[in-house]
């Protein structure tokens, strides 16, 4: 390998702290530079375009930081230079989320697993180092990204099985797995996984309610057919196309009340709460700027005419909620906030989620305890 290159990986891995041996064999052996594409865009504050045609120094040095790079806008509808932007729909994700959810997944050689969300194929790649490529099987739903990460990982000489489709389905015939790495943002975490695993095997998934952060989970899959575990920590990743948020937000009879409460105190809640408000109410909730304004939107995922705006002034001594559809949506966070005070404040880590065949729920200490 280029002498540059090696020498890039190993500042990378030194920057990204703990990382299992394994997992640092296989960054070394698998370098990202090779999945991608010319043109990416960084998303940062800003966003920069890095194009290796017009300047390889600055992509190289981006693609050997700790960034997530975008590679595609609208499901491939926008180009990634347009200055309009628009949703980003793939990435190859920053390398310490990579690693940081290879780790949790602790995979051996030997074992099958199965990935969702083949993206440009560097997990793919990373994970057909650490177990072997004949027992990766990945799916995309894009198929022009499936398209274009079978070539990444075939000029790289690793052949993990393929599949176009929706990763929601798991391959049945691919199964057993001992391990299911999911690469793209979960709020329902389809049973078919679970069916598809070994008892004792593991799913990692970003669970991202809607509500603030994202999180991740770690299931173990148990004898009886369910699956049970704790969130381990932040994780944000690009929806899975058939979960993403509804741009909903319809009319209806509206009205304005006030609240004392500085909304802030919801929206910069830590993460235990941001998991117990959204598992209480299962409302989503999104936060924008106008100004000097902070605003925070709660929605009802299935009633489109279900918000509220709430939207706080610097310095004033309550604030307004501009509430559509009858449903308190405020009042029913707030409250929601309160039980979490209530409970001693308990953080992320001490919450879980039991997946069944009958759904999924969330749980505080122990899955007797279900919240929502
Ligand atoms: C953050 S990217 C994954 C990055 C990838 N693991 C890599 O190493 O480059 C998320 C990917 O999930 C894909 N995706 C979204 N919904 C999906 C679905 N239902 N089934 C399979 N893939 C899906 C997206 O198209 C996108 O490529």
């Amino acid at each position: 390998m280029d002498e540059g290159i090696a020498a890039r990986i190993e500042r990378l891995i030194d920057s990204l702290g703990d990382i299992s041996a394994p997992v640092k064999r296989a960054l070394r052996a698998v370098p990202r530079h090779q999945f991608i594409p010319s043109v990416g865009l960084i998303a940062d504050d800003t966003t920069t375009i890095i194009d290796h045609d017009a300047d390889p120094a600055a992509w190289l040095d981006a693609v050997y930081a700790n960034v997530p790079i975008v590679t595609q806008l609208n499901d491939g509808a926008t180009d990634l230079r347009d200055e309009t932007g628009g949703l980003y729909t793939s990435s190859n994700s920053a390398p310490g989320t990579v690693t940081d959810f290879l780790d949790l997944l602790d995979p051996a050689p030997g074992h099958r697993v199965l990935e969702i969300g083949t993206g440009t194929g560097w997990t793919a790649a990373l994970l057909s180092h650490l177990v072997g490529a004949q027992y990766v099987t990945s799916i995309e739903v894009d198929s022009a990204l499936a398209e274009q990460a079978a070539k990444n990982l075939s000029d790289t000489g690793m052949h993990p099985h393929l599949i176009t489709g929706d990763g929601a389905d798991g391959s049945p015939e691919r199964a057993p797995f001992d391990r299911v790495h999911v690469t793209c943002g979960i709020r329902t975490v389809p049973y078919a996984w679970v069916e598809q695993t070994r008892p004792g095997g593991r799913i990692v998934l970003p669970y991202d309610p809607g509500f603030v952060a994202g999180h991740a989970l770690r299931l173990a899959v148990r004898p009886d057919g369910t699956a049970a575990g704790t969130f381990t920590g932040f994780a944000a990743y690009m929806m899975m196309r058939s979960q993403r948020v509804p741009a909903n937000a319809e009319r209806g009879p509206e009205r304005e009340t006030r609240t004392r409460i500085d909304p802030r105190t919801i929206t910069e809640a830590p993460p235990g709460a941001a998991l117990a408000m959204s598992a209480l109410t299962g409302l989503y909730l999104s936060t924008g700027r106008q100004d000097d304004r902070f605003l925070t939107w709660v929605t009802d995922p299935a009633a489109p005419a279900q918000w509220a705006l709430i939207t706080h002034v610097p310095g004033a001594d309550d604030f307004e909620v501009y509430q559509v559809g009858d449903r308190p949506v405020w009042d029913e966070v707030v409250d929601a906030y309160f039980r979490w005070v209530d409970w001693g404040e308990p953080r992320r880590d001490r919450f879980g989620m039991t997946v069944s065949p009958d759904g999924q729920q969330v749980w505080l200490d122990t899955p007797q305890q279900v919240i929502g």
